[in-house]
């Protein structure tokens, strides 16, 4: 059974009353796309099944690698760019405490990030960090050949081998690729290194469910089983649910799509837990690839509240009307901190004394939510009981088949990302790359 529930009374008061019948026709055949596998990019559906076909061999391979990271490293880095990085370190941030780094005690290796930008004191500052750290890294691209990761690893490789000694370094590094091709492949083949496959089938910013997540998710000391458990509910509750009426994908793409046909171009994804900062920049990479092409596409924003209410606020109260929210709403907090009584009272706090922190967080969501639906913006509501692995695993699928879906209503190419070689075009060239 799934625990995440959509909540779309923000919504219905901005669409037609009907607006899940008239989509049920258009909807049942974007539904169709995905389940028959005829639609465009259908060859990269592979991550439609991936909850529930980790072999326990692959299982045990992983659980078996985290445990010697775990044993010697006090650092791993994790060298990858977009699909190759994003939704591990959504899981990762999600599931840590704020300020995780700061506890010299813990029992797992704090994970790092490199090779998702090519800043010059970025890696400076990390090479300084892995000077007197033990560590290890995981090498991530499906290509093989992205130039972010490759300059990383290139630098990290030298200052690994330098530290560790070039046979000790090699147990060191494991790398996640093509199963064939790719310069990445060529070199873990040439050097020995210890190797997963990223399957064919499946795109990189749908890869969270393959080793490209789960091994870095279980080197920071995460449960993959429950990641997998709560993705496969959430598998199970979208494919035996065909009917718009019981399918909160379905619900969710309708809303998604009638927006973006009446001018609403942005959606703002919102949590109130700063925690979630990653799984958002996840979605915007989910669906910013997948749904921006062919001129067409809603623009994925994200914010986490009440932070950015001091920010972007008055423009989503006030500002042009092309926006709607979905918020991630967590119910439960895992910790309570207690406002004290103060005699005084000079902050004129001492009304919210007897509420808990997480009561005052959900009445500003109910304020900011009733606020925005006056100013004109649509507003659906995502709810989980509480962040943790298996709720982040029905997330990370509701959000997968919802894109497929939306991808499909909107005639383009979901499994694809042809716009990125531009840039890539342009800064080679400029090179001097042959
Ligand atoms: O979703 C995608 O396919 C992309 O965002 C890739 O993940 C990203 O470009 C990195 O590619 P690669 O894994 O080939 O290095």
């Amino acid at each position: 059974m799934i625990t995440t529930r959509l909540n779309i009374n923000g919504a219905t008061v901005f669409a037609p009353n009907d607006i899940l019948e008239q989509s049920e026709k258009s909807m049942d055949k974007a539904y169709q796309q995905i389940i028959s596998q005829n639609g465009a990019g259908s060859e990269f559906l592979g991550w439609l099944g991936l909850p529930e076909e980790m072999s326990d061999s692959e299982m045990q391979r992983i659980t078996q690698i985290a445990k010697s990271f775990q044993q010697r490293a006090e650092v791993v880095v994790v060298i990858g760019i977009g699909g190759s990085y994003l939704g591990a370190r959504a899981v990762i941030e999600a599931m840590q405490g704020h300020f995780e780094g700061l506890h010299k005690n813990s029992d797992f290796p704090t994970v790092l990030f490199a090779g998702n930008n090519i800043s010059e004191d970025y890696l400076f500052d990390l090479l300084q960090v892995l000077d007197n750290k033990e560590y290890g890294m995981v090498v991530i691209s499906k290509s093989g050949t992205t130039t972010e990761p490759a300059i990383a690893f290139r630098i990290l490789k030298e200052h690994c081998e330098k530290k560790y000694g070039k046979t000790a370094a090699r147990e060191r590094i494991i790398v996640i690729t093509d199963s064939a091709k790719g310069a990445l492949k060529q070199m873990a083949t040439q050097e020995n290194y210890e190797t997963f496959v990223i399957p064919d089938n499946v795109g990189g910013r749908y890869s969270v469910l393959t080793p490209v997540g789960l091994l870095p998710i279980t080197i920071a000391g995460y449960d993959i089983r429950n990641l997998l458990r709560g993705a496969a509910e959430m598998r199970n509750n979208l494919l035996n649910n065909n009917k718009i009426e019981n399918n909160i994908a379905m619900q969710y793409a309708t809303f998604r799509n009638y927006f973006y046909q009446n001018g609403k171009k942005v959606e703002l994804m919102v949590a109130y837990e700063p925690r979630l900062y990653y799984l958002i920049e996840w979605y915007k990479q989910l669906f910013g690839e997948s749904e921006g092409k062919d001129l067409k596409g809603i623009f994925p924003a994200g914010s986490i509240f009440s932070t950015d209410l001091h920010s972007l606020g008055q423009y989503i109260q006030e500002g042009e009307r092309l926006l709607f929210e979905t918020v991630i709403s967590v119910e439960k907090s895992h910790h309570t901190v207690a406002i004290p009584y103060d005699e005084q009272n000079m902050d004129g706090l001492n009304y919210l004394q007897s509420k808990s922190l997480t009561e005052i967080n959900h009445t500003a969501e109910i304020g900011t939510r009733m606020a925005h639906i006056d100013g004109g913006v649509p507003n659906l509501q995502i709810l989980i009981p509480e962040i943790c692995e298996s709720t982040l695993g029905e997330l990370i699928y509701f959000f997968e088949f919802s894109c497929a879906l939306n991808g499909y209503l909107l005639s383009i190419n979901p499994f694809n990302q042809p716009g990125v070689e531009a840039y890539k075009r342009n800064m080679f060239k400029l090179l001097g790359k042959e």
